[in-house]
């Protein structure tokens, strides 16, 4: 038998054959590092975010058509792709050559901010495009369509709505609903309206949806809002968009087409650890097996190859079988649906769709708990590549298929060479112990055999997840009874299993003999209810948490099973009553709903000169770069000469001591440089942090957390780097205690030296002895990863003979890195240079902690003299970086009879880690923000600082304002439920008003609060949803609807006030040419495009004659980081001081030559000699706060915003979807609405993420346990408000700020805690149903588990859990 070694495929048609093939390489990898197509990113590496989706092509020779796929590269083997074409983001288009239809939209849709994710989201719906193409016959995608494709694509900048506007343009909905209408309406985010097409808009769509539809009730043309004149511009010129034509696209290489030769090689590769078998018969799979037992099959590799990046497997063989036929077989047979193992979970989709849609429902009731489940399972990526044969075989406790198929009963085929063929029952002894099963090592599973259903059986499964979306199960269930019909429902027949319950999926057969017997009847429902209690325990420590939860979820499951049924046999006996309308709410699910949305912004002035882009939607000046992966990441820099990689060596243990640190078997290895660690650096120098050295660069002799640097190898290569690093040999002696929680801070009075603050403002004890009602809360607010799609990374080259040394780092704050490695090094900071060009989004992330990396980079660079590079690991990331903090508060409000607020006494504390970091500022922050838009005339206000064994927190996007006005919303809402009222008329009655003072005694100016109110109050047509909400709740049991609208006030400056500075430095080419620099880093908020927009009113030219390349620390030196909001402000007003030098200089050229062009002044002023170069530089006035005398204004100005929110709970689960936001923000004269509008969107997405979905969880000994997407849940395209609506408040211009604009970035954030407060307003009208009223504690986030525990019900009840013991894991 002939066996082939070279692996042969396509890329962007350009053919590869390669005989050097690693087998352990994944496709990622090569086309990064072979191909240099970087493009492609990494943002994971375990199939969870999409950033590495390229399209994957093979012609199916049997059935003679080609098909299209999105797979994630990072976890497909390139061997896999042997015989299959690849198109990555480069293939498709580019800025030179023309774009893509796909990357034209996005970009001009703006739908990508920082661009790490772009590529990613471009290539699945390109592949989407592609395979709609083929499948359909030129068919274009529908909004479904595009929904399942995105499942698998994480954004964490832009709130999806833009990426969705700007790919409806793609769908068969906008093709139908007439996309080639004019712009009418120049606020409405949509150009064209269904008005005057033949079929009409939304409500004559068969569909009930209109691709246009906005916030003003249905579609743009019924909006009646009067426009002003002027008002023709739109966040983007769909009439400007190419269209797609199919035909244009690149053909499928031939050579593939033609022959099947290569899909019938038997592939061999050998590589340094592991070998790769491509067999190509049944015979040589099984005798492969027979001779490898412990070898791996691999179809997709999501479960192996998540194995080997991150448990640290070795599989030394590997088996492909996907050339094999039987594995791949369809089969209809008597029982039902034979599917082969390697069939992918996309192919049986479609099959079981084809049933259900050709034969009977009562046949395919089954194969539609399949596909339902199925929606729910991974992401697009992952179901186009992993077959059914892995889910089965890994056997996870936690797998969506496992449950349905022991439900069902499945028949698998196995086969040996030594054994032959056996057929077995999947039930629950199919599974043995933890990923265990009865499959012998030496056989492969053959088949699975989907059975048909019949008339008297009742299938259904269910699955609850944290979030909706690709995310794995908490608990799964599925259920299967067959129920005899006639004058009483008597069950015959009842399988039950459970997922997510124990080490394995588990068969409750005591609960299934309960049923047996019985008559479908609430009586039943108690018996079973009581029967699953006693089968399912967990004992409190179970692996996985929530342990309440958990067994709540199998008594609701069940629950909505029998409603589900109920309604279903004929139960209407004389016997027995149908259930009543509410209850039906059990079994009925969210909205499908495609999102709708609208914006409303102010337009420049028709007299504006066309050149002035102030004001202007112009796109982020990289979108398209970024859309089509030229844009350049700090990892995306060709490799330097002589570059060596760095892999990080992290404290395992929370408190330790470091007893003794062995590199040698490290260092033995092939390739490997270098150990560096304390040893290399003057021990007086070992240390850093951006305001106190408190913490150790290579840590000596104690952990104080995981995930600090105790030394990092140097080697040839990453691979090198990393399993070297692994080798690294750590003893550690544990100390006690490990303090985790604020809570046990606190009582073991653990806080960070110097941090007490105190604030106080008028009387406090006797306002609280006046008030009408005094309450008592406390609440806690968890923590947030930032979870930028790119990591940390740093290169550093060290230059001349190693005298100095250029770091091209991902950080926000250049300036500090080259400040601490100058600290660090001895080297003088004039030697140092720091350069960033982008960075794949930072959210404060990136403002201080970079140093973590960049300095261990540096110190390599130079001790080696060569060039290094490191790029974190996701999980090595997210271990060490920290994170937002953590706050937990009591406070005492005192208010009057009407709710209005009159004292407060607060106490609050952050958990900053084991440093300091900017918890300090942080925490001030937190206290000018406690009281959020709301006057309370006496306060006190008590905070520190809390000392844990954590990575240290650091900055995130609203820098503890989030945190410290969460706890005034929740004084709210304490109040309004005492004074039962609704919580909308405290919060109006209390807004801070033009000329109040605040407790910190800076005076309101210019306050847009009320005028934000009321326009949100309108728009959101609050009073009368409120009326539809309380009618809905009476309506439905199991089903609650919650309103909110939620006000926010946020301060503008560093509050340390020597940051709030900035420089820029303008210099001006002989071709009229303009290149400016200025302090900020380009995170993906639009700094530079914003910079551009203030230089080209200035310099009176158009934007396309400026440029930035880079934020450099030799070009502008002692910048602040780009954070606190003020990026635009500060480098704004710094530009503006560098334009107008210039133009104070070119005055006289344009006085003498007034018709002349800018071109002519600037030659004129070269020749005359004149400077062309200018530095610019601003600080801003009258700011500065003294903490002794409570005096001093530490805020520039103010950002208003109000958002009203609507979400609607499944009492039962925990679920929740949010049907509708409106947002009124005060952003001055925005400098461009499309992109601030995108920081309103994305900022609310974050946010919606922070007070809901995010939860970082801890062992109790401190080890985070929420890595990596997988685990850790940001907000998906499917959780975004169905119905989304931004409106920039017109005719505010603020006096404060570079062309009486606002800033943006943080204050938007805090907005989505009105999606917090009104799933807490669902919950109470839940909690009334069982006569719980008045004020409930809920912390945030608001997780499905914390809301169906907060619900309680006669189901909650039956749920005890066991105490004092410790808990799997702990929320810090
Ligand atoms: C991002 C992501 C999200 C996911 N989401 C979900 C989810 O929502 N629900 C869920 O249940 N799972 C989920 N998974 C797990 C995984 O995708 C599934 O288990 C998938 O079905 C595995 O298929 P595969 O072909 O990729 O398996 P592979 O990784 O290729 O193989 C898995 C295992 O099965 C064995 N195996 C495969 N075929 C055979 C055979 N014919 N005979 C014997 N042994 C065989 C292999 O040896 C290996 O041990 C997720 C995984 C990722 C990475
Ligand atoms: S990098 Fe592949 S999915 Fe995240
Ligand atoms: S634009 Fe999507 S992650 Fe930044």
């Amino acid at each position: 038998m002939a066996t082939y070694q070279e692996v042969i495929f396509y890329v962007n048609g350009k053919r590869i054959a390669d005989k050097n093939v690693n087998p352990e390489w994944t496709l990622l990898y090569y086309l990064r590092n072979k191909l240099r197509l970087c493009g492609t990113k990494l943002g994971c590496a375990e199939g969870g975010c999409g950033a590495c989706t390229v399209m994957v092509s093979r012609y199916d020779h049997k059935a003679g058509r080609l098909v299209h796929l999105s797979a994630n590269a990072c976890l497909t083997p390139v061997c896999a792709v042997h015989g299959q074409a690849v198109t990555t983001v480069e293939g498709i288009g580019n800025t030179k050559t023309g774009l893509h239809a796909v990357q034209q939209r996005i970009a001009a849709a703006h739908g990508s901010q920082c661009g790490f994710c772009t590529p990613g989201i471009v290539m699945s719906m390109y592949a989407l495009l592609r395979a709609c193409d083929v499948e359909g016959g030129g068919r274009a995608p529908t909004m479904k369509d595009m929904e399942v494709a995105f499942q698998g694509n994480l954004c964490r900048c832009t709130g999806y709505r833009p990426i969705i506007e700007g790919f409806r343009t793609l769908t068969e909905e906008w093709e139908r609903c007439g996309s080639r209408l004019p712009a009418v309406n120049g606020t409405s985010t949509t150009n064209g309206c269904c008005k005057g097409l033949a079929n009409g808009c939304s409500k004559g769509d068969p569909n009930g949806w209109c691709c246009k539809a906005n916030g003003d009730g249905g579609c743009c043309s019924s909006s009646g809002e009067q426009l002003a004149p002027g008002d023709v511009e739109i966040l983007f010129d769909t009439s400007k968009f190419k269209p797609y034509d199919s035909s244009q696209e690149p053909i499928f290489p031939p050579e593939l087409k033609l022959s099947p030769i290569l899909d019938h090689q038997y592939l061999a590769i050998k590589g340094p650890r592991v070998t790769w078998y491509r067999p190509t018969t049944l015979d040589q799979l099984l005798l492969l097996k027979h001779n490898h037992p412990q070898a791996k099959i691999i179809v997709g590799n999501t479960e192996v190859g998540v194995e080997v990046k991150f448990k640290n497997c070795v599989y030394p063989v590997l088996i492909h079988p996907t050339r094999v036929k039987e594995l791949l077989q369809i089969e209809q047979t008597d029982a039902g649906i034979k599917f082969g193992s390697s069939v992918t979970l996309n192919e049986i989709d479609s099959k079981l769709k084809a049933e259900i849609n050709s034969l009977p429902e009562h046949k395919t009731r089954v194969f539609a708990a399949v596909v339902e489940m199925l929606h729910w399972f991974a992401g697009k990526q992952i179901r186009n590549v992993a077959a059914v044969g892995g889910n089965i075989m890994t056997g996870s406790p936690i797998s969506d298929l496992n449950p349905v198929f022991i439900a069902a009963n499945c028949m698998l085929e196995l086969v040996s060479k030594e054994g032959g063929y056996r057929t077995v029952t999947m039930n629950g002894s199919f599974f043995t112990s933890y990923r265990k099963n009865i499959v012998k090592p030496d056989e492969v599973l053959l088949s699975i055999t989907i059975p048909f259903s019949h008339e008297f059986m009742y299938f259904k499964a269910y699955k609850q997840a944290r979030r909706r979306d690709d995310d794995i199960a908490i608990v799964n269930a599925a259920f299967n009874v067959e129920i005899q019909r006639g004058a009483s429902p008597i069950v015959q027949k009842a399988t039950l299993a459970y997922g997510g319950m124990a080490p394995t999926t588990l068969e409750a057969k005591q609960t299934a003999q309960v049923l047996k017997g019985k008559k479908w009847d609430m009586k039943l429902l108690e018996e079973v209810c009581n029967a699953i209690v006693k089968e399912l325990p967990l004992s409190p420590d179970a692996p996985g948490g929530m342990i309440a939860y958990r067994r709540s979820l199998t008594l609701s499951f069940f629950y909505k099973f029998f409603v589900e049924v109920y309604g279903k046999v004929n139960c209407n006996g004389p016997q027995q009553e149908s259930l009543p309308e509410r209850l039906l709410s059990a079994s009925q699910g969210l909205s499908t709903v495609h999102p709708q949305s609208s914006q409303y912004f102010q337009v420049v002035p028709p007299n504006q000169p066309k050149m002035d882009a102030v004001g202007r939607t112009i796109p982020h000046m990289s979108a398209f770069k970024q859309a089509t992966g030229e844009a350049v990441y700090c990892d995306d820099i060709p490799h330097y000469e002589n570059e060596l990689y760095l892999s990080l060596v992290l404290t395992t243990r929370a408190h330790a001591k470091i007893i003794k640190v062995d590199a040698a078997p490290a260092l033995a290895v092939e390739g490997v440089h270098a150990f560096i660690s304390a040893s290399d650096i003057d021990p007086k120098r070992n240390s850093f942090g951006p305001i106190i050295h408190d913490e150790e660069i290579f840590v000596t002799s104690t952990a104080y957390s995981t995930g600090q640097v105790i030394g990092a190898i140097v080697a040839i290569d990453q691979a090198t780097a990393q399993q070297a690093a692994k080798m690294v040999k750590v003893e550690y002696e544990d100390i006690t205690p490990v303090i985790v929680t604020i809570e046990d801070a606190v009582a073991k009075e653990s806080f960070h030296k110097g941090t007490h603050r105190l604030m106080k403002d008028g009387d406090v004890d006797a306002a609280l002895k006046e008030s009408a009602h005094v309450f008592k809360g406390e609440v806690h607010m968890g923590g947030q990863e930032h979870f930028y799609l790119e990591t940390h990374s740093t290169i550093a080259i060290p230059r001349e003979e190693g005298n100095e040394l250029e770091v091209i780092s991902s950080t926000q704050h250049p300036s500090e890195a080259q400040k601490l490695i100058s600290e660090a090094t001895g080297m003088p900071a004039n030697h140092i240079v720091c350069r960033v060009k982008r960075i794949g989004g930072g959210f404060g992330g990136k403002e201080s902690r970079g140093a973590l990396l960049a300095l261990p980079v540096a110190i390599a660079a130079l001790k080696l003299n060569r060039p290094v590079r490191c790029m974190l690991d996701r999980d090595e990331d997210m271990i060490a970086s920290g994170g937002r903090h953590p706050f937990y508060g009591k406070y005492s409000i005192g208010f009057s009879k009407e709710g209005k607020l009159l004292a407060c006494d607060i106490e609050f504390y952050n958990n900053a880690g084991h440093s300091l970091d900017l918890s300090a500022s942080v925490l001030e922050r937190a206290i000018f923000h406690f009281q959020n838009a709301y006057k309370i005339p006496n306060i006190r206000c008590k905070a520190a600082c809390c000392k844990t064994n954590l990575p240290s927190n650091t900055a995130f996007r609203g820098f503890g304002g989030p945190q410290g006005m969460f706890f005034a919303e929740n004084m709210i809402s304490d109040i309004s439920a005492l004074l039962n009222v609704d919580p909308a008329q405290v919060r109006e009655s209390n807004l801070y008003e033009e000329g109040d003072r605040t407790h910190y005694n800076q005076v309101l100016e210019h306050c847009t609060l009320k005028r934000c109110w009321s326009e949100c109050m309108q728009r959101s047509d609050y009073e009368k949803r409120r009326l539809d909400v309380n009618s809905f709740n009476k309506q439905h049991r199991w089903r609650k609807r919650g309103l909110s609208i939620i006000p926010t006030m946020f301060g503008i400056a560093f509050t340390a006030k020597f940051l709030n500075q900035s420089g820029a430095l303008v210099m001006v080419y002989t071709d009229g040419s303009v290149l400016l620099t200025h302090g900020g880093i380009e995170m993906g908020q639009g700094l530079h495009t914003k910079m551009i927009q203030v230089a080209s009113r200035v310099l009176g030219i158009p934007e396309t004659k400026i440029y930035i390349s880079e934020t450099s620390t030799d070009k502008v030196p002692n910048t602040s980081a780009t954070a606190a909001s003020s990026g635009s402000d500060l480098n704004g007003m710094a530009v503006m001081n560098a334009c107008q030098t210039i133009m104070e200089r070119l005055n006289p050229f344009i006085a003498a030559n007034p018709k002349g062009k800018w071109e002519e002044w600037v030659s004129a002023a070269y020749f005359e000699r004149v400077s062309l170069s200018a530095t610019g530089f601003y600080r801003t006035s009258d700011i500065g706060y003294d903490w002794e005398t409570n005096s001093g204004n530490p805020f520039n100005y103010f950002t208003f915003g109000v958002a009203c929110s609507e979400v609607e709970i499944d009492c039962l689960t925990g679920d929740h979807q949010v049907l509708r936001t409106d947002i009124v923000m005060d952003l001055g004269e925005s400098l461009n609405p499309a992109i601030d509008i995108g920081q309103v969107e994305g900022a609310f997405i974050q946010g919606y993420g922070l007070y809901t979905l995010e939860e970082l969880t801890y062992s109790p000994n401190g080890i985070l346990y929420s890595r990596g997407p997988g685990a850790y849940k940001l907000p998906g395209f499917a959780d975004i408000p169905v119905q989304f609506n931004v409106s920039l408040l017109r005719g505010a211009p603020n006096p404060r700020a570079v062309y009486s604009s606002k800033a943006v970035g943080e204050p938007p954030l805090f907005l989505a805690s009105s999606v917090f407060f009104a799933i807490k307003d669902a919950i109470s009208s839940a909690r009334s149903e069982v006569g719980l009223s008045g004020p409930f504690r809920l912390d945030s986030p608001a997780t499905s588990a914390r809301i169906r525990m907060a619900c309680q019900d006669d189901f909650t009840k039956k749920i005890t859990v066991g105490k004092d013991v410790t808990p799997w894991n702990i929320v810090p």
